[in-house]
C-alpha cells in the first residue's frame, strides 16, 4: 500500500467511492479544494485509490484531520488506521485534533486504538448526534 498526497488526477477516483460526493456538490468542491491545497492524502493499492484523508491547520492553527474516508469494500483491513498514522507523522504542529459524530463507533474505536484522547463535545452541529472532539499530543514543543 502506498500513502501519498493526492494530485488533481486522483480527484475522480476519490469522488467515485465517497458516497456523499455522489449527491453533494459541496463535498465534491471540498475534495477539489483540499487536493489543490495539498491537504488531501490517499491510500493506493494496486494503482487503485482506496481511501482519502484531509489534514489541514484550520482548527485554531492546530493540525486538524477534517476527513477520513475508506472505500466501503476496503474497510476493516487497517487502511484507515494506516492513513491516520501517516498524518500523525506528517502533522507540522505539536497538537493534532479531529472529531467524529457520537454515532460513529468505528471511527471512535480507531481513534482510541491510536491513543487519541477525548477533548470535548460540540452540540448542535448534527441534530441529536453531538460531535466528539479528539486530540493527540505529538511532541512537547513546536518544531
Ligand atoms: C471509520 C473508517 C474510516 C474506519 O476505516 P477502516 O479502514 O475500516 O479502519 P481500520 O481497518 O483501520 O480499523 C477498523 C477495524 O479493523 C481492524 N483491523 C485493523 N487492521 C486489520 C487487518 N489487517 N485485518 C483485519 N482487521 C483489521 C481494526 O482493529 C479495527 O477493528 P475494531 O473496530 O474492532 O477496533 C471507515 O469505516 C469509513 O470510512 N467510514 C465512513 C466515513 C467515516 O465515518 N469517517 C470518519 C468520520 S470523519
Amino acid at each position: 500500500m502506498e500513502l501519498r498526497i493526492a494530485t488533481t488526477t486522483d480527484a475522480d477516483a476519490i469522488i467515485g467511492f465517497d458516497h456523499v460526493a455522489a449527491s453533494d456538490v459541496a463535498r465534491v468542491q471540498f475534495i477539489h479544494e483540499q487536493i489543490e491545497s495539498s491537504a488531501c492524502y490517499i491510500a493506493v493499492i494496486d494503482a487503485n485509490v482506496v481511501a482519502y484523508a484531509v489534514l489541514n491547520y484550520k482548527f485554531y492553527d492546530n493540525g486538524w484531520i477534517e476527513m477520513l474516508y475508506v472505500h466501503p469494500q476496503f474497510r476493516g483491513q487497517g487502511i484507515g488506521s494506516s492513513l491516520i498514522r501517516h498524518l500523525i507523522n506528517e502533522c507540522r504542529t505539536p497538537k493534532l485534533f479531529t472529531s467524529t459524530n457520537q454515532s460513529n463507533v468505528p471511527m471512535q474505536r480507531l481513534l482510541a486504538t491510536l491513543e487519541f484522547a477525548r477533548s470535548g463535545l460540540i452540540e448542535n452541529l448534527d441534530d441529536g448526534d453531538p460531535e466528539l472532539v479528539y486530540f493527540k499530543r505529538l511532541r512537547d514543543n513546536a518544531t
